[in-house]
């Protein structure tokens, strides 16, 4: 068993495109079909609630079809198995992770299967489609439902929790994401300047391909298993 006491591992979207979820950079990625300052900002909100809503109900019912990967699996059996912490920071607003088993979990950009109230701040679990004509179960008012995803420009969530966690790291992974978007884009150099060992798993290199003391690519459904395979075997 590796002897890594706390690692952090940070999950992007590529861990999901072998699920059928698309990513968003690469080629036919979701920014190559949408504006994301149409759809997810807080001014393309404004703007137009209905175009924002209509693609989180299209991604919302895209996702009661997809299942948790190799790549899921593998991390959940890591976070049972290993007898150090292991805790997942995602930017993926889906349920995959936790319907492969994660616990130890935190989602940074929010989740797809809650609604927020912009008017009155209540959070649910929510699976229906939103419209601007939906109530808000918590204060009844209407027009201020939205996912409880974070748009560009807003504070993504948890970040004092994540920042404890990246001090206390000795081992740091990501997977799946191209390094382009802040906060977790830098969380590498973070980790790295709290002495952290730095492994990326990925399709091909990242942005962020150069602060990586190690780089295992490929498609995540194979690097992922064979890389916690080899944390469990020590
Ligand atoms: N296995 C491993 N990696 C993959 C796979 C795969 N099967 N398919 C794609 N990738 C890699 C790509 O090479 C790319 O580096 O996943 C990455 C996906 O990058 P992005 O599409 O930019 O997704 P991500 O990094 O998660 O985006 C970050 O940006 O759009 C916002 O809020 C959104 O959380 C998202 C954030």
């Amino acid at each position: 068993m590796s002897n890594y006491q706390h690692i952090v591992i940070l999950t992007g979207a590529g861990l999901s495109a072998e699920s059928g979820l698309s990513t968003f950079r690469d080629k036919g990625g979701i920014w190559s079909t949408y504006d994301y300052r149409d759809v997810a900002t807080p001014q393309g909100f404004a703007r137009d609630p209905g175009l924002v809503l209509d693609f989180y109900n299209q991604r919302r019912r895209a996702h009661a079809h997809v299942k948790p990967n190799a790549a899921h699996t593998a991390l959940a059996r890591l976070e049972r198995k290993y007898p150090g912490e292991v805790v997942v920071v995602t930017q993926n607003i889906d349920a995959l992770h936790e319907a492969a088993g994660s616990h130890h979990l935190i989602h940074m950009h929010g989740e797809l299967l809650k609604a927020l109230c912009a008017k009155c701040g209540a959070r649910q679990a929510w699976m229906d489609d939103i419209t601007s004509n939906t109530s808000c179960p918590a204060c009844g008012k209407v027009g201020g439902m939205r996912p409880d995803v974070v748009w560009f420009g807003e504070m993504p969530y948890h970040l004092e929790r994540i920042a404890a966690h990246l001090s206390a790291a000795d081992l740091f992974v990501s997977i799946g994401t191209s390094g382009n978007v802040y906060p977790a884009a830098g969380f590498v150099a973070e980790a790295r300047l709290n002495g952290a060992h730095t492994v990326e798993l990925n399709l091909e290199p990242s942005e962020r391909a150069s602060l990586f003391i190690e780089a295992i690519h490929g498609p995540a459904t194979s690097v992922v298993p064979a890389y916690i395979e080899r944390l469990l075997a020590g």
